[in-house]
């Protein structure tokens, strides 16, 4: 009998650190606001001429090695992403011609923060149809190009970076036991970007203001706790699993308030849940990922854990994930 496994994972993320100390000095915050309303510290922010295919290549690379799979054995490339290099040809197929993953079909997900587990819950089907597939599954962004560097409700949240994860079909391993994902296409304007689609094409008279996030974040607060909640319920009643068994807890990392009541919803002690959030600051679709391979690196996963991951982001978009380590 096999089964769905995470093969190996990766993350990469610009080498340009700046700090809350760094963000005092072009706008008007403090460390100690940012500290104590999000948890955020530092974040990755790209330079200039870097792009996502850098980070998203850099994290395949470790998945694949660590899985012990080629980029020519690849036969999907799904990457949850908004901020691909180009509009058109999509992320994956970037990643996808630096790989040599010659036999591999690519295909971006458009799923904002939710976009890795997204991916891996297409992943999970694209394997019940066929398990002798190679999946590589990449979430992540370079968000800061769609920053406004003088709006501080929203410029000190978010950073950079990238992770992916290797899935395929296997007798054991690190089993993925269920994977669910939702969304609510009615609250997308609690959390978007305006410009640049075809409602608000770029033309010469186009605004650059109209490319940076827009989000109303006390909104986004209730609705991220209840329905990360709800999907995560959903995916352990569906992998068979009770609440009390979950060990380890990886969170979307886009406020640690956020995450210490989801601790608290799950009645989990913080010891058993993820945090990274003050290093990375939000990565969109790169949190789950970014700090799933950290949690791995760590050894902070144990053999026989059960791990719940759970996501949240604009569209509005929610996804949860069930793995037995
Ligand atoms: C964005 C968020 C951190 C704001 O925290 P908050 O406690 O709701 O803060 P508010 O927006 O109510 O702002 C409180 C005050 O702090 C100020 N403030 C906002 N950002 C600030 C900053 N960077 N530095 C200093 N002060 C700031 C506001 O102007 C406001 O001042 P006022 O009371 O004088 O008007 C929080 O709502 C959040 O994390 N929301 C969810 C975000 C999320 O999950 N997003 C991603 C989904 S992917």
């Amino acid at each position: 009998m096999k089964y769905n496994v995470i093969l190996g994972t990766g993350s990469s993320a610009p080498e340009n650190v700046v700090t809350n100390h760094d963000l005092e000095k072009i706008m008007d915050t403090s460390d100690e606001w940012i500290v104590q309303r999000t948890g955020i510290k530092s974040r990755h922010i790209a330079r200039p001429g870097e792009k996502f295919s850098d980070f998203a290549v850099a994290s395949a690379r470790t998945a694949l090695e660590r899985a012990g799979i080629a980029a020519s054995d690849l036969d999907l490339i799904i990457a949850g992403t908004m901020t691909a290099d180009y509009i058109m040809p999509s992320g994956a197929c970037s990643v996808q011609a630096i790989l040599g993953a010659d036999k591999a079909t690519g295909m971006d997900v458009c799923a904002a923060c939710s976009g890795f587990i997204y991916g891996l819950s297409i992943a999970d089907k694209y394997l019940k149809c066929d398990p002798d597939l190679h999946i590589l599954v990449i979430g992540g962004e370079i968000v800061s190009h769609h920053l406004d560097w003088d709006d501080r409700t929203t410029a000190v949240l978010f950073g950079d970076g990238v992770g992916a994860a290797v899935v395929g079909a296997r007798s054991e391993g690190h089993r993925l036991l269920a994977v669910e994902t939702g969304s609510n296409g009615n609250l997308g304007s609690l959390l978007y970007i305006q410009g640049g689609g075809s409602a608000t094409p770029i033309t010469k008279d186009f605004d650059i203001k109209d490319t940076y996030i827009q989000m109303k974040g006390r909104e986004i607060f209730k609705h991220a706790i209840k329905n990360m909640v709800d999907i995560s319920n959903r995916a352990l009643k569906n992998a068979g699993v009770s609440l009390d068994q979950v060990t380890k807890i990886i969170p979307h990392q886009a406020n640690i308030r956020i995450i210490e009541m989801l601790a608290h919803q799950f009645k989990k002690p913080m010891s058993e849940v993820f945090v990274n959030i003050d290093r990375y600051g939000n990565t969109s679709a790169g949190t789950i990922p970014i700090a799933f391979n950290e949690a791995v690196e760590a050894e902070f996963l144990q053999p026989g854990d059960i791990v719940l991951m759970t996501v949240f982001g604009g569209g509005l978009t929610w996804a949860a994930a069930v793995i037995e380590w």
